[in-house]
């Protein structure tokens, strides 16, 4: 594990990404100088006119193959805060219904004068592809089962704000681990903060080669009983569970996920008396977790939402090298 120092100011220079693809090639101090920045961006946030001039001038567009309500709703919010214009697109409102390839239509993005990408694409690997064909910079807004780097650090940003610091937390991640881009980002991410990741899902939504034996991630622990899993946790993070993944043999049926994994008062009261709970939505209401922890006074979800705009804002305003607040 790296040893770089946490917890002090970082200078931006320590900021080397074009693209932000996933937090695997973050560095500690890139993650720090993440955090550091989101902190700045909540303070314009508070301000009566939460408008500041960084991006003004460049446009960023968001490109979604897939459906999101959170991620790019903060993204258009973030990026408009930080003065860009802004032009949304989908795939079914766009000549990608028409056959067009996401290479033509990165360069045709491009010719219109896009500054920044943000790309939500149901294939794994897409953003990277195309980091390698536009001149753009690339933000993965959640591709496939891969990776959703931008969660991870606003889950991470949310953690810290409750607790203080990440180092040394036990946070247990339940529910479709498997098909969940979020829980993959999110244990290259708190892996890295040094947090005690524990996994807990039924063995078929466990992703394959993420065993106990720690061999890849010596900090992640996988636990399939969520009574033994919760025992000492700081946080507890849901996922969604992914229902179309029923039809493919992997659950015997709702109920069984319900009994052996929805988050009910009586289960939270097996984590610590001050452990939070979160979930990066959209929530199965009384699935993944019950309607009164949901709405509880330990869940942090709505904050998570809220949060999610500084963050990317942060993210917005180091990938275009700004210095103007
Ligand atoms: N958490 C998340 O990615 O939500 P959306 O699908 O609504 O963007």
């Amino acid at each position: 594990m790296n040893k770089e120092t946490l917890n002090h100011t970082q200078d931006a220079s320590v900021w080397k990404h074009h693209h932000v693809l996933d937090v695997d090639d973050f560095s500690l101090a890139e993650i720090e100088l993440v955090m550091q920045t989101t902190d700045a961006m909540k303070e314009v946030l508070s301000r009566p006119i939460k408008k500041v001039p960084t991006l003004r001038g460049k446009t960023v567009v968001t490109l979604f193959y897939e459906a999101s309500t959170r991620t790019r709703g903060s993204f258009e919010v973030a990026a408009k805060n930080l003065s860009a214009d802004v032009v949304n697109m989908t795939a079914q409102s766009s000549s990608i219904s028409k056959g067009e390839s996401l290479i033509d239509t990165l360069k045709t993005l491009e010719a219109l004068g896009a500054n920044i990408i943000v790309m939500r694409h149901n294939f794994s690997g897409a953003p990277y592809l195309a980091a390698k064909h536009s001149k753009a910079n690339i933000i993965n807004a959640g591709d496939g089962w891969h990776a959703h780097p931008t969660q991870a650090l606003l889950d991470l940003y949310t953690i810290i704000k409750h607790k203080g610091k990440a180092e040394g937390l036990k946070v247990v991640i339940v529910g479709d681990i498997k098909h969940s881009r979020v829980a993959h980002s999110n244990i290259w991410c708190l892996s890295k903060m040094g947090v005690k990741v524990m996994l807990c899902g039924p063995p078929t939504l466990l992703p394959a080669g993420l065993d106990d034996t720690g061999e890849y991630f010596p900090q992640v622990a996988v636990e399939t009983d969520i009574q033994r899993a919760l025992k000492n946790a700081d946080v507890v993070m849901e996922l969604r569970l992914q229902k179309e993944r029923m039809q493919s043999g992997l659950l015997p049926g709702l109920r069984e996920f319900i009994g052996g994994y929805q988050l009910n008062r009586e289960r939270l009261a097996l984590a610590k008396p001050d452990a939070i709970v979160m979930h990066p939505g959209p929530v199965n209401e009384d699935i993944e977790l019950t309607t009164d922890v949901l709405h509880g006074a330990r869940s942090v979800v709505g904050e998570q939402v809220a949060n999610g705009v500084a963050v990317r804002m942060a993210i917005l305003y180091l990938l275009a090298g700004s210095k103007e607040l």
